[in-house]
């Protein structure tokens, strides 16, 4: 298979150590199909093994690889070099994130903001002997919000967190309209009092971005903006 060599200029940080961040350059041989996560792993493993990134599935289904591609957030398992169009690729952690070394970012933050949703079903009945089952109809509303892979690459585009490291973010709140549009949840009112501070839902600037950047097409912004309709209307 016929290859070609490109420029992966990596941002390289590494904060317990005290130096100051740089960008190093690596020549790659990129052959047709490889994505960024394949491109990376052949740095690491062929000539720098202090690389780190993060990756798992490599199938664009855990959510562990989103970081900076050409100043684009991407899932790098999903991103082919060939497709990027510029022999020089500019790779970097995901923003709004503290960076741990390299391209791993602390996502613990995130996940507190998760968290903070409850992102569990609370329905009024005891629970039934199987499953609790659900018409299509009645889930269509919340499926959307369902597929989130807590990746986080709404979060790195979000405007909101650089002025407001509280804010709740388009993730948790996607996730918390996942609940409150489920219809076998029975506790709308305490949810609503869950995002309805200065870090809620009210502090979402509706650019939309995290609506474009979901590589699983969820739209926090759609489900903030119903959210708040919720507020008004109860
Ligand atoms: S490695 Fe799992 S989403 Fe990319």
């Amino acid at each position: 298979m016929k290859a070609t060599t490109f420029t992966f200029a990596i941002e390289r940080s590494d904060p317990k150590s005290g130096e100051a961040p740089r960008v190093q350059q690596y020549e790659v041989e990129v052959t047709e199909g490889m994505t960024v996560l394949e491109a990376l792993l052949r740095i690491q493993a062929e000539l720098d093994g202090s690389l780190a990134f993060r990756y798992a599935c490599r199938g664009a289904v855990c959510g562990s690889c989103a970081m900076l591609i050409n100043g684009e957030v991407a899932l790098a398992c999903r991103t082919q070099v060939n497709g990027l169009w510029t022999d020089v690729i500019s790779v970097g952690p995901i923003p709004n994130h503290r960076v741990l070394k390299d391209l791993v970012v602390d996502l613990g933050p995130f996940f507190d903001k998760d968290l903070a949703v409850e992102p569990w079903l609370q329905p009024a009945d005891p629970p039934p002997e199987s499953e609790r089952l659900v018409v299509p109809d009645e889930w269509a509303e919340a499926e959307p919000y369902a597929n989130c892979i807590l990746c986080a690459s709404c979060h790195g585009v979000c405007p909101v967190p650089e002025r407001d490291p509280e804010y709740l973010g388009p993730a948790a709140l996607a996730k918390h309209y996942r609940f409150l549009a489920d219809p076998r949840d029975a506790a709308d009112e305490e949810r609503l009092a869950l995002v309805d501070g200065e870090h809620g839902v009210s502090a979402c600037d509706t650019v939309w971005k995290c609506v474009r950047v979901c590589p699983k097409g969820v739209p926090p912004t759609k489900g903030i903006l119903a959210t708040r309709e919720r507020m008004e209307t109860r």
